[in-house]
């Protein structure tokens, strides 16, 4: 084959690729607007409600390794107790909504997105309790999996960390130490979370949870 002809060919096929990317993101965001999600985890991803988890700017291949976990009732965790429900419920009712090529999609559009601002909190942490936060996410050995102050993790079915709600951090860190939490990659964690006492999860929720991953 001709050079010209080969690199023209090569151009097409790169755009058709970077345009089957940009029509997965736009049908992502679709399901995202029009499947109740935003209801829950907020404009864009960046704002969620309560103590639910941020999904802007998080690992696509740790999304959709959640989803389909939920869709098949493989995660569970505790029961939240002014409905009596699991926390994971409200997204197991809706998940008859979607398929899997939505699930794909949405898990596209949603890494594809800035990661919103830490939610502050009022009144704001004691200086004392961030520092042992991050002492002791050093001292456990969290850095091997989640990076550096949780932003950067070190494999891409590992979940972002930083920036998440505290409530949320401490809940998912208590559920995996308890074996409460036990799809996905959790194995993973066993080992290291349970060397974390309940004042460290504390502790590290309360850091973690005002690290800027927009700023990064
Ligand atoms: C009724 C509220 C609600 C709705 C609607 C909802 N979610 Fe969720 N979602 C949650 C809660 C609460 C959790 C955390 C569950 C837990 O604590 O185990 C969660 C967890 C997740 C997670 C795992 C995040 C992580 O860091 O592990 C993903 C991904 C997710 N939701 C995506 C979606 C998508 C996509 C939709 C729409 C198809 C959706 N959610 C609809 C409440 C909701
Ligand atoms: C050997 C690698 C590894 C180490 C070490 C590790 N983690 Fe994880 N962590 C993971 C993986 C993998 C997941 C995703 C689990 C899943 O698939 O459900 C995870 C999930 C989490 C989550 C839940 C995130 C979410 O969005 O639901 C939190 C919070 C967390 N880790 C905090 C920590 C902390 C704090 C430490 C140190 C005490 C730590 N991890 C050590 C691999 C690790």
């Amino acid at each position: 084959m001709r050079p010209i002809l080969k690199s023209l060919l090569a151009a097409a096929f790169a755009l058709s690729a970077t345009v089957a990317s940009a029509d997965a993101i736009a049908d992502g965001k679709k399901v995202y607007m029009t499947k109740s999600c935003m209801a829950c985890h907020g404009i864009k991803g960046a704002k969620p409600v309560l103590s639910y988890p941020m999904l802007a700017g998080q690992n696509e291949k740790y999304l959709l390794n959640q989803l389909k976990d939920i869709k098949a009732g493989k995660r569970v965790g505790t029961v939240d107790t002014t409905t009596g429900a699991p926390f994971v419920q409200g997204m197991i009712d809706i998940m008859h909504l979607v398929d899997d090529n939505d699930l794909k999609n949405v898990a596209k559009y949603l890494s594809s997105l800035p990661p919103g601002k830490p939610k502050p909190v009022d009144p704001p942490f004691e200086a004392d309790l961030l520092a042992a936060g991050e002492k002791a996410f050093n001292s456990l050995g969290c850095k091997s999996c989640h990076g550096a102050n949780g932003v950067k993790p070190t494999a891409k079915t590992y979940p972002f960390i930083a920036g998440l709600n505290a409530q949320y951090l401490a809940r998912a860190m208590t559920e995996m130490r308890d074996k409460v939490r036990v799809g996905g990659q959790s194995k993973l964690m066993f080992g290291t979370i349970k060397k974390a006492s309940d004042e460290d999860i504390t502790a590290m929720s309360a850091w973690l949870s005002q690290i800027d991953r927009s700023a990064n």
